[in-house]
Formats: structure tokens, C-alpha cells, sequence
């Protein structure tokens, strides 16, 4: 009781103290900002779909499409497609390149939208990273 109370007390202290705007303020409309509609459609996506591989050769049985930045590295996980890839395509505009280790390193192979239908043997079936870079 005693609490609503002060309560009540406080807020009518503070209607009083918030002064009261001159009525001339209304006369003059606000004009609200241009929302900025432009920046959202500018940026492009951090990450884009850059590369396609596929499990068989001739770009055939089950595909993964690896989204990232150009020029970053990346590596296959889990058991279908780490060491597990025959052909692969960059996407146009780019040119991948895989490794046979993580981390974009050994032995490596390049291929531009074109692709490659079937991996040469020392890295057919051992591609462990990816990395694409724009044309
Ligand atoms: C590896 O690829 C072959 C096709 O070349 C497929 O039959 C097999 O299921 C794949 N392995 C895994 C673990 O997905």
C-alpha cells in the first residue's frame, strides 16, 4: 500500500519535471529520412556457391557446391566428399583449384567452369581442400 503509494508520488514528480513543448513545434512537420534501401542490394555475399564436386567422373553421382570468399581456403568434411571427389567445375567467373591434404596443401589441381570429368589418379579420389579465385 505504502509502495504504490510512493510510487504514484515518484511519477507525478517526474510529469512535472518533463517540460511541456511549445505548441510551436507542431506547426512545423517532421520530415521523416529516405529509408536507405541502396546499401542492402550493393554488398555482395560473404559467402557465394564457388565450386561444384561430384563424387563420380563426368560430373556425375552426388554433388556438393561449396560456398565461401575468393581466396579462401576450405576444407572437405565428414566421409562423402573428403577424398572422395572425381570431377569438379569452378563456377563461372572462378577458377578452383583442390589439394590431396588440408589446409590447401600438397599436391594440387586447377580447373576453370569447364571442370574436369575425371581427376588425374594422384588426386582422383584424395582431395581433402578447396579454394577458388576470381578470374
Ligand atoms: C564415395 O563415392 C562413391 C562414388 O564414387 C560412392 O558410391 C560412395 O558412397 C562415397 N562414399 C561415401 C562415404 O559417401
Amino acid at each position: 500500500m505504502q509502495f504504490t503509494t510512493v510510487l504514484i508520488a515518484s511519477f507525478a514528480a517526474l510529469a512535472m519535471a518533463i517540460p511541456t513543448k511549445d505548441s510551436s513545434d507542431k506547426a512545423t512537420p517532421t520530415k521523416l529520412p529516405e529509408p536507405e534501401f541502396s546499401i542492402l542490394p550493393i554488398e555482395t555475399p560473404k559467402d557465394a556457391p564457388l565450386i561444384d564436386l561430384w563424387q563420380d567422373e563426368d560430373f556425375l553421382g552426388f554433388k556438393f557446391t561449396g560456398f565461401s570468399t575468393a581466396g579462401t581456403c576450405e576444407n572437405l568434411h565428414g566421409t562423402g566428399f573428403n577424398n572422395n571427389v572425381s570431377s569438379g567445375k569452378s563456377r563461372p567467373g572462378f577458377r578452383c583449384t583442390v589439394w590431396n591434404k588440408k589446409d590447401c596443401f600438397g599436391p594440387a589441381f586447377s580447373f576453370n567452369e569447364q571442370g574436369i570429368d575425371d581427376l588425374p589418379s594422384w588426386i582422383d579420389n584424395k582431395a581433402s581442400s578447396w579454394k577458388c579465385v576470381k578470374n
